[in-house]
């Protein structure tokens, strides 16, 4: 390996033994023993099973190309001939009905598990051990001892903003249990089509399945109307009961758990479309509600949760709670009277009583009820689990009251988001998740006590499909950041390593070619990462990238780099300001379009910041330092450098005593999806004193707010020729979030 020869980091050395490794199990298992040689196999090869494991041996015969005639029940205690598999029900290895060995030897196969969970998983990491070994018919030996850190690892995908048929749903299945992934949330229904067919209420299918708009955008832009089955322009889909249960008793064998959701009392806009007297008094078919105040709700929401519960055997049943407008309830004649027959103090408590009511529906049923973690609000109904998507704090609080939870949150379980630079990426809902921040997410909150711990049952990546109208571009969300998810919620944190996982995966591209995944490929991107000292004037530089051992070349006077350029061998430290420059090297040629990142330690830098107006508190970034620390935003909002104002930004810097100046500007960034966009102006004031201020300049924007890709655009007033100590600094804002990373002063 060239690569490494040069290097005196062992880290690296360490990562190239790991490459070479003919186990590269994902997620990675507690504890994996190499051993030497092959176990070598043929067509004729007898696969013995114990009778409850008899479907795990079809699956891999059919895996193995294995006739299913040569699939045996396995009697317990009994020989089994050399050269054989044998999958067999264990007491041991532990009490953990998920837990596995597998010992691939010379002689045979022989996975061990107490349950049928086990079993799977165990066969998933045999599956992967004979792909990722592309040696047709011989295995590498050793001998393997595993089990999950969490119980709960999940997928959740959105078939209601688009449809996807059940062959997909079975290939997304086949795919996320190769990689132990044992749950699969259908967000069902949401305003833009109802999925599953109920029986009672036809319409649902007929009608709510359907809108008319293909894709879910040029819905939502158009007049958002709904259409019926069988009309030329519909479009939609649903799954037939039948269809379900197929998929259920699909997933069931392949380890997996089906969770259905229904919303309510929100994002119902469908179901009232097709059944108005679920909405408010004088709804008029247009409403995103269910009424509360109406015992019909209630009966609807039984009679088709009575329905489900015969298809999905799954313990959880999601019911939403996530997002319910609120202002209808307090208009409605219906609504203010449950209220006040139930002494209820507002529309939180009002929604925290339908949550209630359900919870006590679906546990007489003998069910969980489930619920994004609005459900806490007013009040969390006793059996209710929540699912904690809007950060982590939810989850915590629900934990402390002794309530399960999943933890899904934005930051790092969201696939809807951008994983690499956008503007290569088909268009996303906004914000920024690449592989690396998957990877990083720990789901056990450190600030939670050690004994409210168990409650955290595991995490989930949420799929939403407002931007994804193709199996295809799903494909691409999902892989192969699901990969990396399955690792934070299999393996401990100790076993656990980013260069390890990216060693492991290389191998794993394979699968998902073989398999014909649309995967996101690994981008050749730089990240340029400083920690900058403001005292001392330096910074220093770390690079990384989703290649494997990259050979990154990089410049720091901002030319660009090449063959001849420095190396990057690990961080770096530079004295000044700087214009970091950096791509990957490959046959000699700098991939793509080098990385940039500006170190600018301006007049501003470390000095302080008054705001006339506040900024934002939910994207406070590093609050008063964020403007003149000397770090710049990244693509991304979310980055903790990006300050989010939703008025005008109008702050003033005090340099400390009176410089002379050359210019004033600041970048500012535009994503209309989740409403973030360029100010109207910038208008800059100066002052020598603090209290009389001369306007010294306006810069104006020039980008319409209509333009939907994330784009980036400096404002910049020129001050040549003038001399100042305070700089009023202003940003008319337009709509939504304004997002400044910096203002330089020089
Ligand atoms: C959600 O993202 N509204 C659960």
């Amino acid at each position: 390996m060239k690569s490494i020869v040069v290097t005196i980091f062992g880290l690296i050395l360490i990562q190239a033994a790991s490459s070479q490794s003919r186990i590269n199990i994902i997620p990675k298992p507690e504890q994996v023993v190499e051993k030497s040689g092959e176990f070598t196999y043929n067509q004729k090869i007898r696969i013995y099973a114990s009778k409850e494991f008899r479907s795990i041996a079809l699956l891999l015969a059919e895996m193995m190309k294995v006739p299913a005639g040569q699939i045996l029940i396995h009697k317990k205690g009994t020989e089994v001939p050399t050269g054989a598999v044998l999958i067999e029900k264990a007491n041991t290895p532990s009490n953990d009905s998920a837990a596995y060995t597998l010992d691939i030897s010379k002689q045979h196969i022989h996975i061990k598990s107490l349950g049928y969970a086990g079993a799977i998983n165990a066969m998933q990491s045999l599956v992967q051990v004979i792909l990722t070994n592309n040696d047709e018919g011989k295995i590498p030996c050793a001998e393997i001892v595993d089990k999950p850190r969490f119980g709960y690892r999940g997928l959740m995908i959105d078939v209601s903003r688009h449809f996807f048929p059940p062959s997909f749903i079975k290939k997304m299945i086949d795919l996320i249990g190769l990689y132990k992934i044992n749950t699969l949330h259908l967000h069902l229904t949401d305003a833009a089509g109802w999925r599953i067919q109920i029986k009672k209420y036809p319409k649902l299918t007929q009608q709510a399945a359907w809108r008319n708009g293909n894709s879910w955008k040029s819905w939502w832009n158009a007049d958002r109307s709904y259409s019926t089955e069988g009309e030329p322009s519909a479009s939609g889909g649903y799954y037939t009961q039948e269809d379900a249960k197929d998929i259920v008793a699909y997933a069931k064998v392949r380890g997996i758990t089906i969770i259905p959701e229904i919303e309510m009392p929100g994002h119902t806009d469908e179901v009232i479309a097709a059944y108005p007297h679920l909405g408010c008094v004088g709804n008029n078919g247009k409403q995103g509600e269910f009424c509360l105040g109406n015992d019909s709700t209630f009966i609807f929401m039984q009679d088709v949760i009575t329905e489900l519960l015969d298809i999905f055997p799954s313990t959880y049943i999601h019911i939403g709670g996530d997002e319910a407008g609120k202002s209808n309830w307090e208009k409605c004649s219906k609504c203010q009277k449950r209220i006040k027959d139930n002494n209820l103090k507002d529309a939180f408590e009002l929604q925290s009583y339908a949550i209630r009511r359900m919870e006590k529906f679906i546990a007489s049923k003998g069910r969980q009820l489930l619920g994004w973690d609005e459900i806490l609000e007013g009040g969390l109904a006793p059996g209710a689990r929540v699912m904690s998507w809007r950060g982590e704090q939810g989850g915590i609080e629900a934990a402390r009251m002794g309530h399960d939870v999943i933890m899904t949150p934005g930051a790092f379980c969201y696939f809807d988001k951008y994983q690499q630079e956008p503007s290569s990426e088909p268009e996303a809902i906004g914000g920024f998740l690449p592989l690396q921040q998957v990877y990083a997410y720990e789901p056990m909150p450190a600030e939670l006590e050690k004994d409210k711990q168990q409650f955290i049952k595991g995490a989930q990546a949420n799929v939403w499909t407002e931007y994804i109208p193709t199996m295809e571009h799903l494909e691409y969300m999902v892989f192969p950041r699901i990969i990396a998810l399955s690792e934070t919620v299999w393996s401990y944190r100790e076993k656990m390593s980013w260069k390890d996982f990216q060693s492991r995966l290389l191998k794993h591209y394979a699968i998902l070619q073989k398999y014909t995944v649309n995967y996101c490929r690994p981008s050749d991107r730089v990240g340029i990462s400083p920690v900058i000292n403001i005292e001392k004037k330096t910074a220093t530089i770390t690079l990384n990238t989703e290649q494997f051992n990259p050979d990154i070349r990089y410049t720091t006077d901002g030319s660009i780099p090449s063959l001849n350029s420095l190396r990057y061998n690990g961080p770096f430290e530079i004295n000044g300001s700087a214009m970091v420059k950096a791509g990957v090297l490959r046959s000699g040629k700098i991939a793509q379009l080098p990385d940039t990142l500006p170190i600018n330690f301006h007049k501003a830098v470390g000095k302080k910041v008054n705001y006339n107006i506040n900024y934002d508190n939910s994207y406070p970034a590093q609050k008063e330092t964020t403007l003149t620390n000397g770090y710049r935003g990244s693509i991304t909002y979310q980055d903790g450098q990006w300050q989010g104002f939703t008025k005008n930004m109008d702050i003033t810097i005090d340099l400390g005593s009176t410089e002379k100046l050359s210019n004033v500007q600041s970048t500012f960034m535009q994503i209309i999806g989740p409403g973030v966009y360029l100010p109207d102006f910038i208008d800059v004031s100066i002052s020598t004193d603090g209290s009389k201020f001369e306007p010294a300049g306006k810069s104006l924007n020039d980008i319409s707010p209509t333009v939907s890709t994330l784009l980036f655009k400096t404002f910049k007033v020129d001050l040549t020729g003038k001399e100042g100590r305070y700089i009023r600094f202003f940003a008319k804002h337009h709509d939504g979030y304004l997002f400044a990373d910096e203002v330089i002063v020089e």
